[in-house]
């Protein structure tokens, strides 16, 4: 069965820059979930939202924009707002699981709210022709939540769901709950994506086998942890390419000089900087783990590029 995988939003780090770059030096990824479109009470987009869709900035990409709201008003603005760039379709976060969000009954707050889901979906489908997918996780207190909800999802013409097997109330720890994951599948008629700890090939395979009907499936932390992974489930591989450090470094390169350009400041490009080498220190690169938090402590761009330096003599010396 061919596999179609996608890159799950990462507010703060799956920006275009980051998907231009990861989409030349990695790939393996089909399509690019942008990062959550919040308004803040009123019917303006932030300049930045809009930069991060523009489709000059998007030119050898297929996105599709999400947007995190409880308000059809704001919905149909955005999916406006959208379609003049030419986007068909619309991502719904229902995932979020922050305080801040959930008790404004955003994100996975508003999953135990069906009739509110109900109302919004009515409205933005009969006064918008936008295709309308949704990203969720199970619940926010408990994963019967969805249950109430699904039967509601299967009167609209969604293209699809995404879920995120966990509850809200677990941020992202402990595991992910892939029984109320099957549960959701069998009580929904819609097409369904899976989401959640794909973090290696090895677990990857082991979804696979669990859940032998879906062919779509998105990743998100697992591809800052590990930049090949999503080409490596792809090529059905545990093999890096032979030229891993090297492409690796030219996609650093790429991004730290596009951070140079865009933030004010050396320290805020190591601090941005800092953000991704947290994930590859976790994953890919955790036998550095020593020098990339030297890295990361970096206070000029001096100090950056000699720590660097470290680095990239150790591993071509693996
Ligand atoms: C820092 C951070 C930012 C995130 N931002 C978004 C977002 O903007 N939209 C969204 O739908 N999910 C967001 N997520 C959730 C991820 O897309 C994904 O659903 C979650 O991390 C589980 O998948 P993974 O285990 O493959 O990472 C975010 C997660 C993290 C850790």
């Amino acid at each position: 069965m061919s596999i179609t995988l996608l890159s799950s939003p990462l507010q703060g780090f799956t920006d275009f820059r980051f998907r231009n770059a990861f989409h030349h030096f990695f790939g393996g990824i089909d399509t690019y979930y942008s990062p959550y479109i919040r308004l803040d009470g009123k019917l303006v987009i932030k300049p930045n939202y809009q930069t991060d869709i523009l489709p000059k900035n998007n030119n050898t990409l297929d996105v599709i924009p999400q947007i995190m709201t409880n308000d059809a008003d704001e919905f149909i603005f955005v999916v406006k707002f959208i379609q003049q760039f030419g986007y068909k379709e619309l991502n719904w976060n229902l995932g979020c699981p922050y305080p801040m969000v959930v008790n404004r009954c955003m994100g996975s707050g508003l999953i135990a709210e069906p009739e509110r889901i109900k109302k919004i979906l009515e409205r933005v489908h009969s006064e918008t022709d936008i295709v309308v997918s949704m990203k969720m996780r199970m619940g926010y207190h408990h994963a019967e939540e969805i249950l109430d909800v699904l039967p509601i999802l299967d009167n609209f013409p969604l293209k699809n769901l995404a879920i995120h097997a966990r509850i809200g109330k677990q941020l992202y720890k402990g595991g992910v709950d892939l029984e109320s994951f099957q549960r959701s599948l069998d009580a929904t008629k819609h097409k369904m994506y899976y989401n959640g700890d794909i973090t290696t090939v090895e677990a990857f395979r082991a979804l696979q086998r669990r859940f032998p009907s879906i062919d779509h499936w998105m990743i998100g932390r697992g591809i800052l942890a590990d930049p090949f992974l999503a080409q490596m489930i792809k090529d059905d591989t545990e093999q890096y390419p032979e030229d891993a450090v090297e492409v690796f470094f030219k996609y650093h390169d790429t991004l730290f000089d596009e951070f140079l350009v865009k933030l004010k400041g050396e320290k805020h490009v190591i601090q941005k900087m800092s953000s991704y080498w947290e994930y590859l220190q976790n994953g890919w690169l955790q036998e550095e783990t020593r020098i990339i938090k030297k890295l990361r402590k970096s206070k000029s761009i001096d100090e950056y590029t000699g720590h660097l330096a470290i680095l990239t003599e150790n591993l071509y010396d693996i």
